[in-house]
């Protein structure tokens, strides 16, 4: 791995117990913080997929901060996907199950039927999440050219029910 992003990945900060008991969260805000570990992260996600999309979409809610990114480095738009309930003109709707109880996505019809999208998180985790926003954009009539996360929880399984993910991290 190049020196850089080998120090971008320690900047992750590892926290236990949060948002509950027995979680071990990944916390991507000090990487963030850092110029030089943020735009080697960026440039990292997005580097299999150069001159391949038109737009990229951000995940709720660190996604947005990769996605926009992503998309001025590479002179590209940005589509948010958002959790249910928050958007004024949601132009679709995709239900997903969580370990307890279901939630949803959404997103608003502003590109063309057709557009290349990169689609970015900040973690792979279950997979449902990433699933549901492929399903989400596909209804949209957008062609999804591929998905791209800063760190893939592997024990989770997400790979399996996301399909092919590329990864900068792994734990
Ligand atoms: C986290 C993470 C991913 C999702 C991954 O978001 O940022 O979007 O979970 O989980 P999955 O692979 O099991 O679906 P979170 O639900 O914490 O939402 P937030 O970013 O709005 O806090
Ligand atoms: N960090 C961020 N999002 C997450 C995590 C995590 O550790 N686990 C599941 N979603």
């Amino acid at each position: 791995m190049h020196a850089d992003l080998a120090r971008a990945e320690q900047l992750i900060a590892v926290v236990p117990d949060f948002p509950e008991p027995g979680v071990l969260f990944r916390d991507i805000a000090p990487l963030l913080a850092d110029a030089g570990a943020f735009r080697v992260c960026v440039e990292a996600l997005v580097e299999p997929f150069r001159g391949r999309f038109d737009v990229v979409a951000g995940i709720e809610a660190r996604g947005f901060l990769l996605a926009g990114a992503a998309a001025v480095a590479t002179g590209t738009g940005m589509v948010p996907i958002r959790k249910a309930g928050k958007l004024p003109r949601p132009a679709a709707s995709v239900s997903y199950a969580l370990e307890y109880g279901e939630a949803a996505v959404e997103a608003s019809d502003d590109i063309p039927a057709g557009s290349r999208v990169l689609v970015l998180d900040d973690v792979l985790a279950t997979g449902g999440t990433l699933r549901a926003s492929h399903r989400l954009l596909a209804e949209l009539g957008a062609d999804v050219v591929g998905s791209a996360v800063l760190l893939e929880l592997e024990a989770l399984g997400g790979r399996a029910v996301a399909g092919d993910v590329h990864t900068v991290f792994t734990a």
